[in-house]
């Protein structure tokens, strides 16, 4: 008893503080120990969760000259051995002598003795511990049924915990990929209402300008002031299409490049809304129009932000290159700030989360500091840049 204690001691430790990508070779490695400690030629751990017909996926130790299970598993013996399972008993082949039949299919040679322990993750059924002998002619006795299921329980907690990860990371994953395609797809969508606004709207308002000024120049003194009224209104439309269209698609990105779209922009808004903004660019560090496009988003939502919430006098706009192919965006203001713990995941607020997301897709490193005590928040951007 003394000796399981210290294996179970010794397997727990290594299948805790190995990282969850190790796991496969630490639990080969544990299976190897416990096949020692229990004195069988083979031992498999098979998951009832996994046991799909195909791919049927098991971990397993294996002695020297001992034949390992064949990669290939016809599907009616894996459908024998997930009934066994599933029924949650001891199955020994020396009260069940059919098993050493069903063992044959799995490889080439009969087994001497075999026997399936169920185990258990987590408090729920999981699968099997199986044991097989070819050489090897000791009794699988309660005391080996015993140990074989504590060692058992604790490699199938560690297998669901891998299993577990690797499905929130994939996951995780399948969001990200989400996400990138609503940015993309939503970027293309402005685009294009961008351009309808630009060539269809602004052009269409601009021949009714010239159409008004035609009637103006044939009509009375009073009618000619109230086509010049109306004239006035269309040119403020105009303008606000316009204003609309550049906002919905920042062309002038591609067409001036990021520097002076960002200092154009910074300009505006600080006109705006009287916060003193101060800018420094380096020309050198320059990116391709897509990641122009979402630093430029960034820049956006941060100022709109500092505008909305921060009740802040200043704020700096800084892009500068920290090493040869890296460089930092900075946005800080000194206004009120923010716990960024205290919003809530599932707060209906788009913008933090969309820089975010917009900052994975560029493969760059965000950082927010607030701590909500000291003044303003800081937005920093680690990106990855052309050279200079
Ligand atoms: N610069 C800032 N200063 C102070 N508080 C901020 C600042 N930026 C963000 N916040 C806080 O973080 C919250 C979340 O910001 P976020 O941009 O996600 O949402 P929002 O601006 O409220 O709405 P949306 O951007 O979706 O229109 C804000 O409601 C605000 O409380
Ligand atoms: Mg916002």
């Amino acid at each position: 008893m003394e000796q399981i204690k210290d294996v179970l001691i010794s397997i727990s430790g290594k299948l805790l503080d190995s990282p969850t990508a190790d796991m496969d070779s630490v639990i080969a490695e544990v299976l190897d120990e416990c096949r020692d400690f229990l004195g069988a030629d083979r031992l498999s751990c098979l998951p009832l969760d996994h046991a799909i017909v195909e791919n049927w996926r098991h971990h397993e130790s294996i002695g020297v000259g001992i034949p390992p299970v064949q990669k290939h598993i016809p599907a009616s013996v894996v459908l024998a051995y997930r009934a066994l399972i599933e029924k949650g008993e001891v199955v020994c082949s020396d009260d069940s002598p059919a098993l050493l039949d069903l063992a044959m299919q799995l490889q080439q040679e009969r087994p001497l003795r075999h026997i399936l322990v169920p185990i258990s993750a987590m408090g729920k059924p999981w699968g099997l511990m199986a044991c097989a002998n070819f050489t090897s002619t000791g009794r699988f006795d309660d005391d080996f049924v015993h140990s074989a299921t504590l060692l058992g329980n604790i490699i199938a907690s560690s297998i669901a915990r891998v299993t577990h990860y690797e499905q929130l990371r994939r996951s995780q994953q399948e969001v990200a990929a989400r996400n990138r395609r609503i940015i993309g797809e939503r970027e293309r969508e402005r685009r294009n209402i961008a351009r309808d606004l630009h060539d269809d709207f602004s052009q269409r308002l601009a021949s009714l300008g010239i159409e008004m000024g035609l009637a103006a120049a044939v009509c009375d003194d009073k009618s000619r002031s109230m086509i010049a009224q109306c004239a006035k209104g269309l040119s403020e439309i105009t303008r606000d299409i316009q204003q609309l269209s550049r906002h919905l698609h920042p062309v002038v990105i591609e067409r001036v490049g990021l520097h002076a779209a960002i200092e154009s922009h910074v300009k505006q808004v600080s006109e705006r809304s009287q916060i003193a903004m101060s800018i420094e660019l380096d020309r050198t560090v320059v990116f391709d129009d897509e990641v122009s496009l979402h630093i430029y988003r960034i820049i956006q939502e941060s100022l709109s932000n500092v505008v909305k919430h921060a009740d802040a006098s200043h704020v700096d706009v800084i892009l500068r290159r920290i090493k040869d192919k890296k460089a930092e965006l900075l946005i800080e203001d000194n206004g009120v700030g923010f716990s960024p713990h205290g919003i809530e995941m599932n707060s209906p607020s788009l913008g933090l989360q969309s820089m975010v997301e917009r900052s994975e897709l560029i493969g760059a490193t965000m950082s927010i500091e607030s701590t909500g005590v000291k003044p303003g928040v800081r937005i920093s951007l680690i990106l990855v840049c052309e050279e200079e």
